[in-house]
């Protein structure tokens, strides 16, 4: 399993004219890496992110994860693709809002594989212990701070059990102990065999990784 990313641009329409945010990224991650993106707020990191997740089609260069270019799918094939390889870690968490956390959590990997439910709902209660959310697992998003949200996508992202997680800013809001949790779940989840990129504008997180992806303002 292997995720190419060749010569990937990316431009917007903006108030100001034509604005480049992505200028022919290229980069290769095998199964097992933890791989950190960084650079400045608005230097093009979520929209990196999201070119390789499959949710926004880049102007020119290719993704190709497992032998696969999503892009070349249909929609409804590429959201199979989505959802039966990637966990996405948004950086607003799109958590849902009527449902409670352990509900927010299990609901799209049970969804996704209904066989399975009763363990999955189980996985789900040891992952909120582990990261600190016992007492919250019925509150809904709204009555959570935002780094308890963070957790829950997290949580949300690994239960379904992808091959790819693309986690933008997991750390940001966190203190540095919940910081060091999150971190080692994604790692764990690296050395399963999984692929891990983080975005973040924390460069001290690039030290953890096993590639470095540094953007820069164009
Ligand atoms: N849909 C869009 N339409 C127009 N411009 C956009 C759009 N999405 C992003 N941009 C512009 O692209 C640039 C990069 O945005 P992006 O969200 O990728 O930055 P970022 O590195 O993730 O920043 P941050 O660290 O603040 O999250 C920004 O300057 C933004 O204004
Ligand atoms: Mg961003």
């Amino acid at each position: 399993m292997m995720l190419i990313v060749n010569n990937i641009k990316k431009s917007f329409d903006s108030p100001n004219g034509k604005l480049t945010v992505l200028n022919g990224i290229s980069f290769e991650v095998s199964a097992g890496e933890l791989v950190v993106i960084s650079g400045e707020s608005g230097v093009g990191k979520t929209t990196l992110l999201l070119t390789i997740g499959a949710l926004l089609v880049p102007d020119d260069g290719t993704v190709i994860f497992d032998s696969q270019n999503p892009y070349q799918l249909s929609n409804n094939k590429r959201a199979e693709f989505r959802a039966k390889n990637i966990g996405f870690i948004f950086q607003q968490f799109h958590l849902m809002p009527y449902l409670n956390i352990s509900e927010n959590v299990s609901l799209p990997a049970i969804a996704s594989n209904v066989d399975n439910e009763k363990q999955l709902y189980s996985r789900a209660q040891t992952l909120i212990d582990e990261l600190g959310l016992s007492e919250r697992k019925y509150h809904l998003p709204e009555q959570l701070s935002v780094g308890e949200k963070q957790r829950v996508a997290l949580i949300r992202a690994l239960l379904c059990q992808p091959k790819l997680i693309l986690a933008d800013e997991p750390t940001g809001n966190l203190d540095e102990d919940n910081a060091n949790i999150v971190i080692s779940k994604l790692r764990e989840f690296t050395q399963q065999g999984g692929i891990a990129i983080l975005a973040t504008h924390d460069g001290r997180l690039a030290e953890l990784a096993d590639k470095h992806i540094a953007l820069s303002p164009k």
